[in-house]
Formats: C-alpha cells, structure tokens, sequence
C-alpha cells in the first residue's frame, strides 16, 4: 500500500455535498453548505480540477481533455461528500481495556481508576511493553478499518508512553505509517496525558522534562504539529498546561487542549490564553467557557462517543453554534473512554444528542475538523484545487447517513484521486 495520485472521474452523483472555503465554519455558517444535484466531479493528479452539476459550473472545460488513463467511476445517483476527517484519535496503544468495564459498571469513577494506577496508566504500561512493530501491526488494522468507515485524513497522538523511548516510539509508528497508508495521519504529541508514576512524587520534573527535553527534540525532528495536554482535575492543572503549551507553541507546536471532560478547572481559559487551535471534549463547558473558546478562535472539538462510554452528558453543541463558535466532531478512539474509531457512529450522535442538523453534521466531520488539524486549505471540502478525497455513500442523501445508525454505509473511498475502498 502507498500513496498514489490518481486521475479520476465521478460521474452520476445524484447529491454532492459539501462546505464550502478554506477555514471553520461557526455560528450560521456551519450548516450552510453546497448541494449540487446531478454532478461530475473530475480529479487530475491526486487534486480536483473540475465540477459541474445543476446550476453549476467550474472549469467544465477540463471534461473536454480527459487523460488516457482516467479512471471512471459511475456513482450510480449516490450522495457524494468528501472524505471523512477524524481530527482526534488516541490511535497508537499496547493492550486494551475491557477489565475496566466491569469496574464503571459497579460504579467506580473513570478518575478514581486513573488515580489507583488504572486507566491511562494501565495503557502506559502495555504500550512501554510492546515493540514497534507490534504497535505498528495493531495501529493499521485500525486505519484499514477507518478507512471503511469513510475516513481519509486523521490526528494521532502519543501520550501513551510518558517516557522518552516510547513516546518516540509511537510517534515513529504514526510516522512510519502515514508513509504507507492511504490515511494521512497529522501527528500530535500529548507528552502531559498523565503524569507517570516514576513522577508521582515529583510532577513538577515531569513537567520540566516534558517543556525542556521532549518538545524541543520531538519539534526539532518534525514528529509532532500539535501539543496536547489532558487538562482535569487530578491530572493537569490550569496553570501547568498553560506552561506546557507555551513551551510547545513558542517552539511552534501549535497548541491543543482536553478541556471540561468532566470538571471545568480553567482550560477554555488557557485556550483563549494562547489561542488554541482547538479544545477537545468540553462536555461541561459553562458560557463562560464557550465565551472564552469564542475569543480565542478556538474549534470546539466535540467527541460523543465518549460522553456514552463514560455515561456522562453531552457537549452543548448548540450553544456553541448560537455562540459562533466552530464544532468539529471526532471520535477519540482511544482504550479506555472511547474504544471506538467508526467516526458513522459519532455522526449519528451529533444529530441524536447534539441535536445538530446534518448540514452542520457534515461540517463538522470535513471542513471544521480539516481546520481542526490546520489542513482546512488542503481538505475538507470539494473545491478546485483540493485533494481528490471523496465518499461515495450507499445512501441517497445526508439525511441517511445521520439517521440509519450501526451500518456502514461506506460504498466507496477515494483517496488522492484514486479509489482505496470499495464495497
Ligand atoms: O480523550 N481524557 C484523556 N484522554 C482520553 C482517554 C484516554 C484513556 O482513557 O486511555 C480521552 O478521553
Ligand atoms: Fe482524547
């Protein structure tokens, strides 16, 4: 498997959805996308060079000059849309976690097994013990499988090693397979997902360790675009994600933070602070918060997946949208509050519980969550210019895929102009 670029044509598109422009979509704008009814779509080289459909025309004289060796895909009156973005996963990881089930189901708290050594921590230690390639194996069956799903470009982040060798090691792994893989993968380091235990007495020379030997080698080798930090009562603080984030950013990792996932200790603050790219979770953000994500520009990245994993609410989506401020929706596949990557399944979430028409649904899982992961130039829309990335969907409308739920209704993926999945 590598990547290619294709030259393509897409012919009988019964509805071609989607956002439109090169930046998130907040408040009105959101749901307010394109819809081309009877459409073409031609790909030359991996990017978009030509759509027409009723009422539209752009470039058409490209349909005129096809390559020899176009390749022609008839998508027989399907929806059409591009292709998926998953803007946060925690996608590198030893083991797993059902043992922990059992213990949420007698009532202990996701917190409480985390402060015991469990939860994160337990994942800590299963990914300390595996090798590269045992990471790598188990890392693209998942990809394949979002593949499946619909998923064309992706955010991975370490923070499951905690230690220098092994946050390498997974960022290497991410690394190595975004080389191979169809899915570009957009590499995050969440070096400050927990604080490991040979710290626990001293968590303020974890956080030096993070700030001065971490960000500045992973940043010097390219491995990471974005700093993360898992901003929670009883993990980081307010003001010690404030300090691990400005070291990532003056360093020019551009900062990202879990925020009111289930307490609300500062970290809209900080984001506003330091202009966070995006905050993540935010299931009990107050108006105060969503004022603050408001001034610092920052996307909401909204994970439902995980707020019915851990049997909690649900982010204020529309809020947020009233407020203007920008909602992607991203899975969080992650062991332990989200061992789930099907990105269909948060879609139908944000209609069911975010209560999210499928206008801004759709936004959410292209254009916002391109943005998310400063890719909204290159992805994220079809537009002259971007990649080739579509879903070709068993489903004749948007209404469809946010009301059917359980089934993948993938019936094609292409990626860069060529066609990596079909069912
Ligand atoms: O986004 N909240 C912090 N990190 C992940 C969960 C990680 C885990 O439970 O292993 C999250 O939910
Ligand atoms: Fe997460």
């Amino acid at each position: 498997m590598k990547k290619l670029n294709g030259n393509l044509l897409i012919k009988n598109i019964g509805v071609l959805a989607t956002p439109v422009g090169n930046s998130a979509k907040g408040g009105s704008e959101q749901g307010d996308i394109r819809i081309i009814n009877s459409a073409e779509v031609l790909s030359k080289n991996g990017r978009i060079e030509a759509i027409r459909g009723d009422g539209v025309s752009h470039n058409i004289e490209a349909f005129n000059t096809l390559e020899e060796d176009i390749r022609v895909i008839d998508a027989k009156n399907a929806l059409v849309t591009p292709g998926l973005i998953d803007a946060h996963t925690h996608l590198v990881f030893g083991g797993w976690r059902q043992n922990e089930l059992a213990l949420k189901l007698k009532g202990v708290a996701y917190l409480d097994i985390l402060a015991k050594g469990g939860g994160i921590l337990s994942s800590v230690s299963s990914t300390r013990n595996s090798s590269y390639d045992e990471l790598k194996g188990k890392t693209l069956s998942v990809l394949d499988e979002m593949l499946s799903f619909g998923v064309t470009t992706c955010e991975a982040k370490s923070g499951y090693g905690l230690n220098h060798d092994t946050e390498i090691k997974q960022l290497s792994v991410i690394k190595d397979l975004n080389d191979i893989h169809y899915i570009d993968i957009v590499p995050t380091y969440m070096g400050a997902h927990a604080v490991p235990p040979e710290y626990k007495e001293n968590r303020n020379e974890y956080i030096d360790f993070i700030c001065q030997k971490m960000i500045p080698e992973i940043a010097a080798n390219g491995l990471a675009e974005f700093c993360d930090v898992f901003c929670e009562k009883g993990v980081f603080t307010a003001e010690e994600s404030f300090k691990i984030l400005s070291s990532a950013k003056d360093i020019g990792l551009i900062p990202k933070i879990h925020s009111d996932e289930i307490e609300s200790i500062g970290g809209t603050a900080v984001a506003r602070d330091l202009k966070a790219i995006s905050a993540e979770h935010l299931i009990v953000c107050d108006e105060e918060g969503i004022s603050n994500l408001k001034s610092g520009s920052t996307i909401a990245c909204l994970l439902p997946l995980t707020s019915l994993y851990l049997g909690a609410s649900f982010a204020p989506a529309k809020k947020m949208l009233e407020k203007g401020v920008p909602i992607a929706i991203a899975t969080d596949f992650n062991p332990g509050s989200c061992p789930n990557n099907n990105i269909q399944l948060a879609i139908n979430l944000g209609a069911l519980r975010y209560k999210l028409t499928p206008e801004q649904i759709l936004t959410s899982v292209t254009l916002n969550a391109a943005a998310a992961i400063n890719r909204s130039e290159d992805v994220g829309t079809i537009e002259i210019g971007k990649r080739a990335d579509f879903v070709i969907w068993d489903s004749p409308d948007l209404n469809y895929i946010c009301y059917r739920m359980g089934s993948n209704l993938v019936k094609s993926v292409i990626k860069n102009g060529v066609e990596v999945k079909s069912v």
